[in-house]
């Protein structure tokens, strides 16, 4: 292993991933190969713009020429692939665009990274791909269950990557991880949105009766956790990566604003997501047996996440504009109005 295409590496976790990969291994290549859709945000690797063994390159998943050439100008040898459209709420909307990227764009990776005679594959995929569960924690084996659009896409890209392990022998290995959360994360997803809707005293719109339950992660536990599936995972295996912090969502934005010392009167509790589901929960009892441990509490990363979104306004301010405007009426406008 030693020159990586970090798919999707001007996202969230991708270029997390990005920042502690340059640094820790020196002597690998890594390229960011992403095609800076309205979550891609190349500020998120202004970290590592200088580093010697870092290369970005803007290109499509899906796009099959465009792929072929960075295979080839960077003699890649192993792919991780953090490209999605990971929004629920935005694939409730509409899907195309998770079908494009996160079904299709996952085959094609496969297919170019195959007959580019790639060495390693690591897919990174989420806990939403097991569904809606009532009680217990889901083990690898569990059948898979999705109940958004995005899930599915999620599901349908997973088994392309089992497909090409049993029939074409690839070397293979997927990641699953929890709902995660940290500096640089788009804020559409319920912690960023909420923090930065909270600073400008906004109204926080909980979905329902706020009592739905995720698992929480820090971002560098992910980004620790795929390190150890990278480097050690069995080929053809999937590997959960799990906080095992569980928490309901609305003692969540109860302890965000506790932190930012706002009031709860905020709280708006606005019509339900469709087909929410109200829990996950994984074992991660297999990722563990590769020596991984998480090293940061629920408590201790969201205070450091709270501070990182008050200290770095200029990160997000320029995002909160255009078309997260258009999507923030769209999925709100209403809603809040309802809860008026
Ligand atoms: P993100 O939305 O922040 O970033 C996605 C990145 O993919 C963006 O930089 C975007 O420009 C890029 N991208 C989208 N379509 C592309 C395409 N067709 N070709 C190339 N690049 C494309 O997402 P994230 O939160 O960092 O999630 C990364 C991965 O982790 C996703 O696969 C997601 O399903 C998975 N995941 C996320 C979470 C979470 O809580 N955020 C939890 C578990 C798993
Ligand atoms: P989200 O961050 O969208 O992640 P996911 O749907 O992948 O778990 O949402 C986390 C939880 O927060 C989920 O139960 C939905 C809820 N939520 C709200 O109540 N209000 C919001 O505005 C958002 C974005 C999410």
């Amino acid at each position: 292993m030693k020159n990586i295409l970090v798919t999707g590496g001007a996202g969230f976790i991708g270029s997390a991933f990005a920042r502690s990969m340059t640094r820790r291994y020196p002597d690998y290549n890594i390229i960011v190969y992403d095609k800076l859709t309205y979550a891609g945000n190349l500020d998120n690797l202004l970290p590592i713009s200088d580093d010697e063994n870092y290369r970005f390159e803007q290109g499509d998943i899906a796009d099959r020429a465009a792929l072929r050439r960075a295979l080839e100008a960077h003699h890649i040898d192993t792919i991780v692939n953090f490209a999605a459209e990971s929004h629920v709420d935005r694939s409730i909307l509409s899907a195309d665009a998770f079908i494009h990227t996160d079904v299709v764009g996952v085959y094609i990776l496969l297919d170019e990274g195959r007959q580019h005679g790639l060495e390693r594959f690591l897919h990174v995929s989420t806990d939403e791909v097991y569904g809606d569960v009532d009680e217990g924690y889901s083990v690898e084996t569990d059948v898979f269950a999705p109940n958004s659009p995005y899930a599915a896409s999620k599901a349908g890209g997973e088994l392309m990557v089992r497909s090409y392990h049993v029939t074409h022998g690839m070397n293979t290995v997927i990641s699953r991880g929890s709902n995660t959360f940290g500096p640089y994360q788009y804020p559409e997803k319920l912690l960023p949105f909420f923090i930065t809707e909270a600073l400008e005293d906004h109204p926080l719109p909980v979905y329902g009766d706020g009592m739905q339950i995720r698992d929480w992660l820090y971002v560098e536990d992910h980004v620790s956790g795929i390190d150890a599936v990278l480097h050690k995972g069995v080929s053809g295996e999937a590997y959960n990566i799990a906080g095992e912090d569980l928490h309901h969502n609305i003692d969540v934005t109860h302890r965000l604003l506790a932190l930012l010392g706002k009031d709860d009167s905020l709280i708006r509790h606005v019509p339900d997501r469709e087909g929410h589901d109200r829990r996950y929960a994984m074992n991660c009892d297999k990722l563990r047996a590769l020596g991984w441990q998480r090293q940061y509490s629920f408590d201790s990363a969201l205070e450091a996440t709270v501070d990182w979104y008050r200290d770095n306004e200029w990160w997000w301010r320029k995002i909160k504009t255009g078309e997260y405007l258009e999507f923030y009426k769209r999925q709100y406008g209403a809603r809040l109005a309802a809860a008026e």
